[in-house]
């Protein structure tokens, strides 16, 4: 079975010396986490310094985004290239990337074959609206950005998927357990019609909105729920850790 997933994603917050404070502090924590694979994914300029007090810790560093072209006149941007001096894993397609600075599935399908060419494990995010939960149109949209994100491979080792439902996202108004579990059994099943050899089953599916350390247990007693990807709660470092000890492993 999979090891349970927990990824912060800090988003455009914290400082550097908060990145320092949080940091240290959950390299400090007594953390029973044999079972929980911990993944920090700070503001790319505070990688490095972020991956210097992690080094030795058994948490991993994840960036928020990459550049969909390997290099070259992009001013602004990072590489994948960039972060895996610094980093495990990177989340693509987040929806704050898809409704802000307007990424296409067609973005997202090129980063994730750059995040593999550089071995990095792709947390790609999926999601519908409220507009669209409402219509009856979520699977559909979920199933759209699933199958045009994954095009042009059948290599699925380094994938993980967050369902992160866009009206869940920084509202304090999680999905309900039941029905975060029901779109995370119908994306299992999307990447099993895609690929049929059982990858499906070893996939890390997590589920992200309003995750916090009182709700993070419903989710994580989900079958094809494997873990949680955190924004707001991840920034108080010892909410955090709260809700790491809080989840079934
Ligand atoms: P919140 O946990 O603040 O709702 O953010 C979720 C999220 O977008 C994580 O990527």
């Amino acid at each position: 079975m999979n090891k349970a997933q927990i990824v912060a994603n800090w988003k455009m917050n914290t400082t550097i010396s908060d990145s320092i404070n949080i940091s240290t502090k959950l390299s400090n924590a007594s953390l029973d986490i044999n079972n929980i694979d911990i993944t920090i994914c700070p503001p790319a300029l505070y990688l490095a310094q972020v991956h210097q007090i992690l080094k030795n810790s058994s948490l991993k560093i994840g960036a928020q985004n990459i550049h969909s072209e390997e290099e070259g006149a992009y001013t602004g941007e990072i590489s994948a290239k960039m972060i895996s001096d610094y980093c495990d894993t990177v989340i693509l397609g987040h929806s704050e990337r898809r409704q802000i600075f307007k990424e296409s599935n067609q973005d997202i399908n090129k980063k994730f074959l750059l995040a593999k060419k550089f071995n990095l494990n792709s947390i790609i995010c999926v999601g519908e609206t409220i507009q669209e939960r409402e219509s009856g149109k979520a699977k559909k949209i979920v199933s759209t950005q699933i199958l045009s994100a994954l095009k042009s491979t059948s290599d699925f080792n380094k994938l993980l998927i967050a369902y992160e439902p866009v009206w869940a996202i920084g509202t304090g108004k999680a999905a309900t357990a039941k029905d975060a579990q029901d779109m995370c059994s119908y994306i299992r099943n999307v990447i099993t019609e895609l690929n049929k050899n059982n990858v499906a089953e070893n996939i890390p599916i997590l589920y992200g909105g309003s995750v916090n350390s009182e709700n993070i247990e419903l989710f994580t007693q989900q079958k094809d729920i494997n873990g949680a990807l955190v924004g707001t709660a991840s920034l108080d470092p010892d909410e955090f850790i709260k809700l790491i000890k809080k989840t079934k492993q």
